[in-house]
């Protein structure tokens, strides 16, 4: 009954079938999705060891897509993009989110937790003042909820559509009518770091359909 199966469904394709330059797979590296990535996408926003940048699950997909295939990085929103996050995110269902708080990180989480509690837009409100101020109470038709990011990517029956954490991010820095931090930013990564952190224990529940 959940419409966003599919998005597992189609990523699953993607994983076995070979689109990758020189006939490469996902799976000719990684074998069975099912050991290989369990736990993955619970530790994501990372560090990553070989740039030594934060990146999120959907920046770690298109590394492996660039320099592990030679393949053409997928733009962020593209369906076949989070599909693969989807079918990532679905082998760390119930499993504790878990990203790491070190020293490298701890400057990204700081940062993320700024911009959660600055108020802007012409309504002037931070994210803070609704996900914190008054998660549970209505506004308009929603119910407020605490804004955590444990089900992403999402169906969400107000788009018709799938979506990723940055795409929702989008629609509540423009709901207070502000201008949206762009897709890849250091400013959504360090908000999707912080809030991870915020929901750390929250079992992971992707792909999770929303209103
Ligand atoms: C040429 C072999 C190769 C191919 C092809 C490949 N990978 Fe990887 N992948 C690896 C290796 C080796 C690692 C571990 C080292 C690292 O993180 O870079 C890895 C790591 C990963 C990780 C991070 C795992 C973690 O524990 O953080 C993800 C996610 C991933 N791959 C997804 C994919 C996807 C999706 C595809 C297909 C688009 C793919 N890989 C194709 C070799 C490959
Ligand atoms: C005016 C109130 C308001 C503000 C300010 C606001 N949001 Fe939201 N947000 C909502 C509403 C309404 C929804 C949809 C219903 C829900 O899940 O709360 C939502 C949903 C979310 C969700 C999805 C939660 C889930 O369980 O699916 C996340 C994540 C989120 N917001 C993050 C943010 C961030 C980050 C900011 C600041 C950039 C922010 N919000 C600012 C009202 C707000």
């Amino acid at each position: 009954m959940n419409p966003a199966m599919f998005l597992v469904e189609a990523g699953t394709d993607l994983w076995d079938q070979p689109w990758l330059p020189g006939g490469a797979t996902c799976r000719s590296c990684h074998q069975d999705i099912v050991a290989d990535m369990r736990g993955v996408a619970a530790r994501y926003p990372q560090i990553d060891a070989d740039s030594g940048r934060l990146v999120n699950l959907e920046m770690k997909i298109n590394t492996e897509i660039q320099s592990k295939s030679g393949g053409v990085p997928l733009t962020e929103g593209a369906q076949d993009l989070l599909a693969l996050s989807a079918l990532i995110g679905f082998q760390s269902r119930g499993m504790p989110m878990a990203v790491a708080v070190t020293p490298d990180t701890q400057p990204w989480i700081d940062k993320g937790e700024q911009i959660f509690q600055t108020r802007r837009g012409q309504l002037n409100l931070s994210c803070a003042n609704c996900h914190e101020d008054h998660w549970g109470e209505k506004l308009r038709g929603d119910t407020i909820s605490q804004g955590q990011i444990n089900d992403f990517p999402i169906y969400r029956l107000a788009w018709g559509d799938v979506g990723s954490r940055q795409r929702m991010f989008t629609w509540c820095m423009e709901s207070v009518r502000s201008e949206p931090f762009a897709y890849g930013s250091d400013a959504f990564l360090a908000l999707e770091i912080y809030l991870a952190v915020r929901g750390t224990g929250l079992l992971v529940e992707t792909p999770g359909v929303r209103r």
